[in-house]
């Protein structure tokens, strides 16, 4: 993982020893590498740059990449890929203000998701952003009703549901008709010639978005003809589409999977959509921070059943929920490198959770390990820290970004007694 990496047999993030923020922050916490995270982003700025500038079939405007924050909203994050040209795709009205606040502009931040509501789409169209992506009609009509309101036009996007299907975890799939997402597209063109009688609304675009680590090319092809072969017909039928949202996907590696490139990528969607000339955006999350983020746990206790050894961590499901959810398999390794002849031995990493969900690994071969010593969950910069919940009571854990041989906590530990204040008694509990 670029950012991570052993130097003298202690773990580093970019240049900091691990140990040192721990020894400062406490444990749990999340960190993150800002190189990792300006690296991953370079690599798709070039990727898109070059695919669409060699292909010859037209494309000439530059490929928007708008950073999926639902992967990790923190503003520190949001801001550093910001500042490396990134726009957002946002899915609430919160984290439309995320990207604001990070200082991302409002013409390039694009809002999607299946349920928005009116508020959202008054704040979405008083902020100016760049464009909606609508998923349903009765959506089209709340959009074009606010537009009205506030007499402005809506620049809006449908996403269509490409009945594909993304050969991906079944609960992050997305492009399948049974999926709750999207437009059926065999519905499209009757809904877009529905859209362009509207006053609020412009149908500049088309979106799409087939599902979440995607570890083969093939679907999202699919998915991009059957798209640019709806934007054909909508253009005979006088609907004049500009713009194609391609939305995220592309997988990384947690394990073994062996995702395709960044540049093949960006290659096939030119030669799929380039002769179009649209101006693309994609929407990348996990793959901009995936591999550019840790949650780092000391080990509580270690315990040796009768079958099994259990390393018991200080983190648990409610910080990393990934596993318990999706069977993820995250990486653990010792923040301390054991020395090179040591032996490994199978352990099920636990969190003190009373559940037996709260499981990190199950029989991984780990060398020997105790009491206080710290060990790394590795892949968890996205979908972590913005999945936590306060389940058992537990503050949701800090998170620090290290850039070269700099760290700052970027979001802080709360105080027990900060959870317990938000809550209050109702007045006939309230005696004593
Ligand atoms: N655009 C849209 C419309 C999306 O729904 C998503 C992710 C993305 C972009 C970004 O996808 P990415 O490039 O990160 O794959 N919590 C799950 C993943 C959920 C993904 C939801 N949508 C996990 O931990 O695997």
């Amino acid at each position: 993982m670029i950012g991570f990496s052993y130097c003298d047999g202690v773990l580093h993030a970019d240049q900091v020893a691990v140990p040192a923020i721990a020894a400062s922050v406490g444990t749990p916490f999340y960190c993150y590498s800002a190189t990792a995270l300006r690296q991953n982003y370079q690599a798709f700025a070039l990727a898109f740059a070059t695919a669409f500038k060699t292909n010859d079939r037209g494309a000439t405007a530059p490929v928007g990449i708008c950073y999926a924050l639902k992967a990790n909203s923190n503003l520190a994050v949001v801001k550093t890929l910001g500042m490396q040209g990134a726009g957002a795709d946002v899915v609430s009205g919160g984290e439309m203000q995320r990207a604001l606040a990070a200082g991302i502009p409002a013409g390039r931040i694009v809002f999607s998701g299946v349920g928005k509501t009116r508020d959202e789409i008054a704040a979405a169209l008083s902020a100016g952003i760049h464009q909606i992506n609508v998923e349903s009609i009765p959506e089209l009509q709340a959009v074009n009703a606010v537009a009205v309101a506030q007499g402005v036009t809506a620049p809006i996007a449908l996403r269509v549901n490409p009945d594909v299907d993304a050969q991906t975890h079944h609960k992050i799939a997305t492009g399948k008709k049974e999926n709750k997402f999207g437009i059926d597209i065999d519905l499209a063109a009757a809904i877009y010639a529905e859209a362009a009688t509207l006053p609020g609304i412009d149908p500049v675009g088309v979106a799409v978005h087939i599902g979440s680590q995607l570890t083969s090319l093939q679907p999202f092809q699919t998915a991009f003809e059957r798209v640019a072969a709806l934007v054909r017909t909508l253009r005979a039928n006088g609907i004049a589409i500009a713009r194609l949202d391609l939305g995220g996907g592309l997988g990384i590696c947690y394990r073994d999977e062996e995702p395709p490139s960044v540049d093949a990528y960006a290659t096939m969607v030119a030669a799929v959509t380039g002769e179009l000339g649209c101006q693309v955006t994609i929407e990348p999350g996990r793959a901009l921070v995936g591999n550019a983020g840790v949650l780092v746990a000391a080990v509580i206790y270690v315990k040796h059943g009768l079958s099994r050894r259990f390393v018991i961590v200080d983190a648990a499901m409610n910080d990393l929920i990934r596993p318990a959810l999706y069977d993820a398999y995250h990486r653990v390794i010792p923040v301390r490198q054991a020395a090179e002849a040591t032996d490994t031995t199978p352990a099920d990493v636990v969190g003190p959770v009373c559940e037996s969900g709260d499981t990190f690994a199950v029989q991984r071969p780990l060398p020997p390990l105790e009491s206080e010593d710290l060990v790394a969950f590795m892949s968890a910069g996205a979908y972590g820290a913005v999945m936590a919940s306060t389940y058992n009571t537990r503050p949701l854990v800090p998170e620090v970004l290290v850039d070269g041989t700099d760290f700052a906590i970027v979001r802080r530990r709360p105080a027990i007694a900060e959870l317990l204040a938000a809550e209050s008694l109702p007045p006939w509990l309230d005696h004593n």
